[in-house]
């Protein structure tokens, strides 16, 4: 009966988590303003590893460094969850791999479609291929906005808060992240992050452990 009841639950979590993956995964279009353009302000492209408070070792050859990477993500989403007072994320390598193989599946058509792990799973997807580590955790961070803690609801409609509460969910122990530019560079680049044990059970408060 229990192990039952934790099944529908989980598949109603990754059924909301595919609905919304291929809805509302794209980061905001933020291009810096074109020079010498009078009268346009264009939004500037926020320099999320500053509010992170993350130093980059090498500016250059950090997508190219897998450790590199993994540092960014795990601080990124350290930061968050510290912001709430929670025990910090361990990553995880094989959790990593999970994710960067399955980006190799959609390494063609540049999808934003969640995949059939079992894990949590937070997508990220950009036109352009600048998008870091720092900037996807920070706009899944920003649904934080949205999300109301005492009714565990995310508003106003058409809003999605799943990203936030995948990073706060007290219960998650590990991450494992890849990102990856596609196959044609106009198709843009994903990130993707899984976690162990998954979140977003509904009814649930991410911040409590459940019970
Ligand atoms: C940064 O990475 C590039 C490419 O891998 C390398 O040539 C360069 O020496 C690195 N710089 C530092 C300061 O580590
Ligand atoms: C990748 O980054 C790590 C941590 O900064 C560094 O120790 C390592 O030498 C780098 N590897 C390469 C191949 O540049
Ligand atoms: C997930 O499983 C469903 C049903 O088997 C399948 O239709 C879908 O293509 C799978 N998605 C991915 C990303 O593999």
């Amino acid at each position: 009966m229990h192990t039952f009841l934790f099944f529908i639950v989980l598949l109603i979590f990754l059924t909301t988590s595919t609905i919304v993956g291929s809805t509302n995964e794209q980061p905001p279009l933020m291009s810096p303003a074109p020079p010498h353009k009078g009268g346009h302000h264009g939004h500037r492209r926020r320099n999320t590893a500053k509010f992170f408070g993350y130093i980059r070792k090498n500016q250059t050859a950090y997508l190219h460094n897998q450790t590199e990477l993994a540092n960014e993500f795990v601080y990124a989403h350290n930061w968050v969850r510290n912001e709430y007072k929670l025990p910090a994320l361990t990553w995880d390598e094989s959790l990593a791999s999970i994710a960067r193989k399955y980006l190799m599946e959609r390494y063609e058509d540049c999808k934003l479609v969640h995949s059939n792990e079992s894990y949590g799973e937070n997508m990220f997807w950009g036109k352009k291929l600048h998008w870091t580590p720092c900037d996807a955790v920070y706009y899944w961070y920003m649904e934080k906005n949205y999300y109301d803690f005492k009714t565990l609801k995310c508003e106003p409609p058409p809003k999605f808060c799943e990203h936030f509460t995948q990073i706060v969910w007290r219960d998650s122990t590990h991450v494992g992240c890849a990102l990856q530019h596609c196959h044609l560079p106009e198709s843009g680049m994903l990130i993707a992050c899984e976690y162990d044990p998954p979140g977003n059970y509904i009814n649930e408060n991410p911040l409590l452990h459940s019970t």
